[in-house]
């Protein structure tokens, strides 16, 4: 995972504040969070720096933390101990969870803050849908997030700017989405991301990074869901809104 282990560093520019803190990164799932019962085992399998984990451990849950990304992991583990929740840190990729955890052993399992696009074609789509599903006990859910695919591919290849200097860390940045946008859905598709740290004393310190990515349309995705024996609960799937949550339990 090249790119995520060179953008862990400076993530946090990339990360909306209403993520920032974990707190209220969690929060943003009260709805879901309120199904479980107390106690319950929780894993976040792409964990980034980990603001949702440590939110979710505060509420007294027992929290696994995945990503491929090593200096993902390092993060989430460092910001862990900041806030001294208890947090087990593992790096996996989607389709070695199983590996590293036993089947049936979670309430809830989150992919999160679009994540899933990273899987390799409707093929690695699947498969990590698969290891997830594995992994949760009968009736536990699998809560996904995502972008609205329909709207991005609609809007074709383009740059996007931020409108505002993003501070974090006293430190101001511009921060510039480059959508490639490829002929065909099943094809692989580009996001470069640049965040250019501007400051008037010194040197810009520019880092960019171009991932690659999946999309899938949200009745795929509903398909796949089924494939793997989740059935979905609820949806905000809306195909004029930027992003949806999927709720799947398993069967
Ligand atoms: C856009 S970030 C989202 C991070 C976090 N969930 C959030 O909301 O801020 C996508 C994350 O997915 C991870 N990722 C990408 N491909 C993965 C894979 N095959 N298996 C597990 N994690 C993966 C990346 O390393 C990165 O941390």
């Amino acid at each position: 995972m090249p790119g995520y282990n060179a953008l862990a560093e400076v993530y946090e520019w990339l990360i909306s504040d209403a993520k920032l803190a974990p707190a209220e990164f969690a929060a943003t799932f009260d709805d879901v969070l309120s199904l479980l019962p107390p106690n319950a085992q929780v894993l976040d399998c792409s964990c980034g720096t980990g603001q949702l984990a440590v939110g979710l451990a505060g509420r007294g849950l027992q929290v696994a933390a995945t990503d491929a990304s090593e200096a993902m992991v390092r993060r989430t583990a460092e910001l862990s101990e900041e806030f001294r929740a208890s947090v087990r840190t593992v790096r996996a990729d989607w389709e070695e969870l199983p590996d590293h955890f036993a089947d049936d052993s979670f309430d809830m399992v989150f992919c999160v803050g679009n994540s899933l696009h990273h899987a390799e074609g409707a093929r690695g789509r699947l498969a990590a849908l698969e290891a997830m599903s594995r992994l949760l006990r009968p009736g536990g859910r699998l809560v996904l997030t995502s972008r609205t695919w329909e709207l991005v591919r609609a809007r074709g290849s383009r740059l996007d700017i931020s409108d505002r200097l993003v501070r974090r860390n006293g430190r101001d940045a511009v921060v510039v989405y480059r959508w490639e946008i490829a002929p065909n859905w099943e094809d692989e598709h580009h996001i470069e991301i640049a965040i250019a740290q501007v400051d008037a004393a010194g040197p810009v310190l520019a880092r960019s990074e171009v991932l690659s990515c999946w999309p899938y349309r949200y009745d795929e995705l509903e398909a796949e869901l089924h494939r793997v024996g989740l059935r979905t609960e609820t949806n905000t799937f809306n195909p004029d809104a930027e992003n949806y949550m999927v709720v799947a339990s398993k069967i």
